[in-house]
């Protein structure tokens, strides 16, 4: 079976920044095991078509691993606005520190010693290993799920499935060109084996898979219904001086948005109140800006107030300090920091 997977990667492979091309694929080069470990990272919750532009930014700013290790961190999290699910980008940071500092500046060619980096998962730790160094370690991500589960037609729902799946996964993961073959099945899920009408005309499993042949190819795979999220309430405060300057601090480390710069404000609490107590970060004259902020984090949706206020140039902010115009842009905001910004513009 993953002889006709690899013949039709072969032929349908998509094209990526951090791939290598068909004619050096074909040649036996693997891809650059930094460039493996940054994408896969990224792709964590976040789509092919977004990371794209960001991963090559990061490749161009820090073209290697000791690049990235000597960087400063905010100049890092800056980079990584917009990307979301921020504690990612910090354990960027110290994956590679630990990747110079304790394995000479390679990444370690060995799935157990991969596990033990920081922010390296099983799903990460097989795909660098397979897809870096060609190693028969199975992936399992959204895509191969619904691919194992049409083509075993299983019927467990997600997440109790997983480990069924990834048994099926791994007793099909081949020991000639496992790298490939793992992203040939992401590849088949994301294009011909999509969540909704799949193109089981073209697919090159249609003769194995059993959904396709029992008919029940669309309700595959099962889920068990997520609970409603719940929602929280806070503040913002947007302060500007008159040159321009903006009130905003780094969060901290631990938490939400941590090491990610932002706008002072309260707590985010899931009361009926919908403003929660917090003093602003400097007298002023504050007032609210019509609407509001909304956003939607993994465990709750949130909704911010937003206030809005002129400071005087000699104020002395009780939280965070003014960044001038040449120090900060609204591309280094995480989103939901961004749209307060947006909000007032
Ligand atoms: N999703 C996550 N990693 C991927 C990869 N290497 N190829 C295709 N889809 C992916």
């Amino acid at each position: 079976m993953s002889v006709t997977l690899l013949g039709w990667y072969d032929r349908h492979a998509r094209e990526m920044p951090w791939r290598v091309g068909p004619q050096a694929r074909k040649a036996g080069e693997r891809p650059d095991a930094y460039a493996v470990w940054m994408s896969e990272i990224m792709l964590q919750q976040t789509t092919v078509a977004t990371v794209r532009d960001y991963f090559r930014r990061f490749i161009a700013r820090w073209p290697t691993v000791r690049d990235l290790a000597a960087a400063e961190d905010a100049e890092v999290m800056a980079e990584w606005a917009g990307l979301g699910y921020y504690a990612r980008a910090r354990n960027l940071l110290k994956c590679a520190r630990v990747v110079v500092a304790e394995h000479g500046g390679a990444f370690p060619a060995d799935h157990a010693q991969l596990l033990k980096l920081p922010g390296i998962g099983p799903y990460t730790a097989a795909a660098v290993s397979s897809i870096a160094f060609d190693l028969p370690h199975a992936v399992l991500d959204g895509n191969v799920e619904r691919v194992m589960a049409r083509l075993y037609d299983i019927h467990t729902p997600l997440p109790e499935a997983k480990p069924l799946l990834m048994a099926r996964a791994e007793a099909l993961t081949p020991e000639t060109r496992p790298g490939d073959y793992a992203q040939a099945v992401m590849d088949l899920g994301a294009t011909i084996c999509t969540p909704k009408s799949p193109a089981c005309g073209i697919c090159p499993w249609r003769e194995p898979c059993a959904a396709r042949i029992a008919g029940t190819m669309g309700e595959l795979p099962k889920k068990t219904p997520k609970k409603p999220k719940p929602v929280r309430h806070g503040t913002v405060y947007l302060g500007r001086r008159a040159d321009g300057a903006w009130l905003l601090e780094t969060r901290p480390e631990r938490g939400l948005l941590g090491g990610m710069l932002g706008w002072p404000g309260s707590e985010w609490i899931g009361t009926d109140q919908p403003h929660p107590e917090s003093p602003p970060p400097a007298p002023g004259d504050w007032e609210e800006v019509a609407g509001d902020v909304r956003h939607t984090f993994t465990h709750f949706h949130l909704i911010l107030r937003v206030m809005l206020a002129e400071l005087p140039h000699d104020c002395t902010p009780a939280r965070g300090r003014f960044y001038t115009r040449a120090e900060f842009g609204p591309a280094d905001l995480p989103t939901v920091m961004r749209k307060a910004y947006d909000l007032v513009q």
